[in-house]
């Protein structure tokens, strides 16, 4: 058994603790974001993408200082930028200058400025079941997508990625492809090989990469995490990336888009107020995060390690017929459900049977019927309490 230490409140991780079994459960239903308050108050909330954790020390530091002293004017974002030159220079081996680097509100905002700024209407192109505010920025920005399913055992299909490059009408120029990275929501980390493989097919036909990477600081594996701009340095990709996921501090908005040497002129073109929707807070939230929230991180990894190895336990032990795809990485599991006989949709039975709110397969662009994405970043308690809650619906 993983020792538990006993709770300590929301709001003093002091360090001593770790982040996900620290959390006071108790607490939980009163916090106000739309987590936990988008169901009844009976509903275990295991749907969007926000983690139930002590917030990182550093980030509640930052955050003081300013708002104590009433320093909350106007974003100055030049350090943020610093941060991130040097995130990527540690943690991804890539050395990027700072005019590579320009701040967006948040990932899909900037996403779809992006796809709206470049130049044609060619298709965008991603690898489904995928994370569907993807798909739907695309379509935000007057794009046509094309859903190319991931292989069998959920990793990328390049061979029919390459394949959908050739045929793409418009190809030369101004088709994109979305890649997930690490991929939401099956947790799947590409390796360099699958990277590179796709650099070179995108290299070939002319496609731009546009990376999102905003879960990549939660690597569960030792193999970490490879940035495209890693394996396309000099090309026209863009990464999209924060410390939002991760940090769990989705409200504070600022993320970035990082350029490789091949698009600077591309950031050049972004609107002005694409990059004034990152607030202060965010900023000030985002860069105490990169710079000073290592070891929270650590921490917390560590944590979701030891929750993503129960959850598999609990859903064997008391759903076997359901099945989870073990993430390499992040809080998210994609749960296949088809062999429990409950249709399309087993998070909608799940919600009214089971009164937990999980992501239903059919959120994810294409190819998942009969599938649920579970978030296990909270407590691992909770995690096993909703696990025998839908366990106890089918009976
Ligand atoms: C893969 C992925 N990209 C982007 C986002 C949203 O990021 P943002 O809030 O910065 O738009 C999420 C949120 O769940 C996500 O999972």
């Amino acid at each position: 058994m993983t020792a538990q230490p006993s709770p300590v409140p929301v709001g003093s991780w002091t360090g001593q603790h770790r982040p996900l079994w620290s959390i006071d459960r108790a607490s939980l239903p009163e916090r106000t974001s739309v987590k936990w308050r988008a169901h009844p108050a009976d509903v275990l909330p295991l749907w969007v993408a926000e983690m139930d954790t002590a917030p990182p020390g550093p980030v509640v530091g930052a955050l003081e200082a300013v708002i104590r002293t009433g320093d909350i004017g106007y974003a100055w974002a030049e350090p943020y930028v610093d941060a991130v030159v040097d995130y990527a220079a540690g943690r991804w081996g890539v050395h990027i200058a700072r005019e590579q680097v320009r701040t967006v509100a948040n990932i899909v905002a900037g996403l779809t400025e992006l796809l709206r700024t470049l130049r044609g209407d060619g298709e965008v192109l991603v690898s489904t079941p995928v994370y569907g505010p993807l798909a739907q920025a695309a379509l935000e920005a007057g794009r046509t997508v094309r859903p190319v399913p991931l292989a069998a055992n959920w990793r990328l299909d390049l061979a029919a990625i390459e394949d959908a490059f050739a045929t793409a009408p418009q190809a030369a120029g101004s088709c994109v492809y979305v890649l997930c990275n690490p991929h939401n929501p099956t947790g799947v980390a590409h390796t360099r090989a699958e990277l590179e493989a796709l650099a070179a097919a995108a290299r070939r036909f002319g496609v731009r990469v546009v990376s999102d990477e905003v879960h990549s600081p939660l690597s569960l594996t030792e193999a970490g995490h490879t940035s495209y701009l890693d394996v396309a340095p000099d090309s026209d990709a863009i990464v999209l990336f924060s410390a939002s996921k991760a940090w769990n501090i989705a409200g504070a908005k600022a993320a970035v888009a990082i350029a490789g040497t091949g698009a600077v002129d591309t950031l050049e073109q972004l609107p002005l107020s694409l990059s004034r929707g990152a607030s202060h807070l965010g900023v000030v939230a985002q860069l105490s995060a990169l710079r000073d929230g290592q070891d929270w991180l650590d921490a917390l990894v560590l944590d979701l390690r030891a929750a993503r190895e129960r959850l598999v336990e609990a859903v064997a032990t008391h759903l076997p017929d359901a099945e989870v795809v073990r993430p390499e990485a992040s809080f998210l599991a994609w749960v296949d459900c088809r062999r429990l006989g409950l249709g399309p949709d087993p998070a909608a039975y799940f919600l009214d049977h089971a009164r937990v709110a999980l992501s239903s397969g059919l959120e994810f662009v294409a190819g998942g019927e009969g599938f649920v994405r579970l978030n296990f970043g909270t407590h691992p308690d909770l995690v096993e309490a909703a696990v025998e809650r839908m366990a106890a619906s089918l009976s």
